[in-house]
């Protein structure tokens, strides 16, 4: 757990993971920043955890998800992120920060939002355009790598999924061409690319599943590679992204067919979902992944590797629950005690 690991040409302090948290702290039409957002990542980063994935960023307009989300689509937003990454990395010198590109899609707030099955290879080009000065805008700020957002039905997730994608031309969900563009596209920028890969939809009677994940990890060279699923809000899919209650350690399943088919060493692998503190962690690294990432946990209290952990995360789903009334994410079973 506080043992260093490295990913590409970086060292992490130790093998915890902020993984990516919409903190709704940015102007809902530009994508600029607030002070919320700085003052959130200089504490974040102060917790010693080793890779901060910030947040879901659009690479453009018509990619944006449609509430207070960071920006990452025009160049004059390289400043903001500069700023936030220059002062996590005053507050912790060892910190290894990761700019998350993401494209809405269909989920999106834009007027214009791309439609998958109606799109043409034209609009598709013009996403791996975007993605690719994305990356090199998040090099220019001094990110250590990028992780691209293949998750959570947005735009590459759903690309990748027979439920959504009902194309049966070369973008059709089972060649995953749309994904594999974006990530050569991102490869030429000199920058370390991840992936947030949904592996499973939880969709009965359809193949994003752990199956067809595998398929996905074996033909494309990721950098990293953290395993993901569910729906937003959950029916048709069986599981939602973010779940409430007790569930812990939610992609066991994808682990283990990763390990089946010698996988989980090809790249590293962070696995995210359910996870409570550093001792159930241990159930993942037991299985062998060397990386676990937390969300919810880092809003309860984000110096939970270093303060003893006094707090528990009930997973309420309130800090969730809080972007979609046009608030910040944020806990406000945390913000009461800070009241006391
Ligand atoms: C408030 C909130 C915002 C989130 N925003 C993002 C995001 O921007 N990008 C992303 O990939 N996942 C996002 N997630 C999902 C988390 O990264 C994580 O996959 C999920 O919450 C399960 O992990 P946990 O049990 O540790 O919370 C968000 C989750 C929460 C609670």
């Amino acid at each position: 757990m506080f043992t260093k690991f490295n990913i590409a040409n970086f060292e992490l302090e130790n093998r915890s993971v902020r993984s990516a948290t919409d903190t709704a702290t940015c102007d809902i039409s530009t994508g600029i920043p607030e002070q919320k957002f700085y003052n959130f990542y200089e504490s974040l980063a102060r917790g010693h955890v080793g890779l901060i994935i910030q947040e879901h960023t659009f690479v453009s307009l018509r990619g944006h998800a449609g509430h207070k989300q960071l920006g990452i689509h025009t160049d004059q937003m390289i400043q903001y992120h500069q700023k936030a990454n220059d002062l996590m990395r005053a507050a912790n010198d060892k910190i290894r920060i990761c700019c998350q590109l993401a494209h809405a899609g269909p989920n999106g707030g834009a007027a214009n939002k791309l439609q998958i099955n109606e799109a043409t290879a034209a609009d598709f080009q013009e996403v791996v355009q975007q993605f690719k000065e994305a990356a090199v805008r998040a090099k220019k700020a001094g990110y250590d790598c990028v992780q691209i957002h293949s998750g959570h039905s947005y735009l590459l997730s759903q690309m990748i999924s027979d439920f959504y994608n009902k194309r049966i031309d070369e973008y059709r969900a089972s060649d995953f061409k749309l994904l594999r563009d974006v990530l050569e596209a991102v490869r030429t920028v000199d920058i370390p690319v991840g992936v947030k890969l949904q592996c499973d939809d939880f969709i009965e009677g359809h193949t994003m599943n752990a199956a067809s994940a595998c398929k996905i990890i074996s033909a494309l060279k990721f950098d990293f590679v953290e395993v993901t699923g569910g729906g937003y809000g959950a029916p048709p899919a069986k599981y939602s992204t973010i779940r409430a209650g007790k569930d812990q350690y939610y992609y066991r399943h994808v682990i283990q067919a990763l390990k089946a088919q010698n996988l989980l060493d090809k790249q590293p692998v962070i696995v995210t979902g359910g996870f409570e503190n550093v001792e159930d962690a241990q159930k993942a690294f037991a299985d062998g992944v060397p990386l676990v990432g937390y969300s919810r946990k880092f809003l309860r209290n984000d110096q939970f590797l270093i303060d003893g952990d006094p707090k528990k995360c009930i997973r309420c789903n309130q800090c969730v629950n809080a972007i979609f009334k046009g608030q910040y994410a944020h806990c406000p079973i945390s913000e009461r005690e800070k009241q006391k």
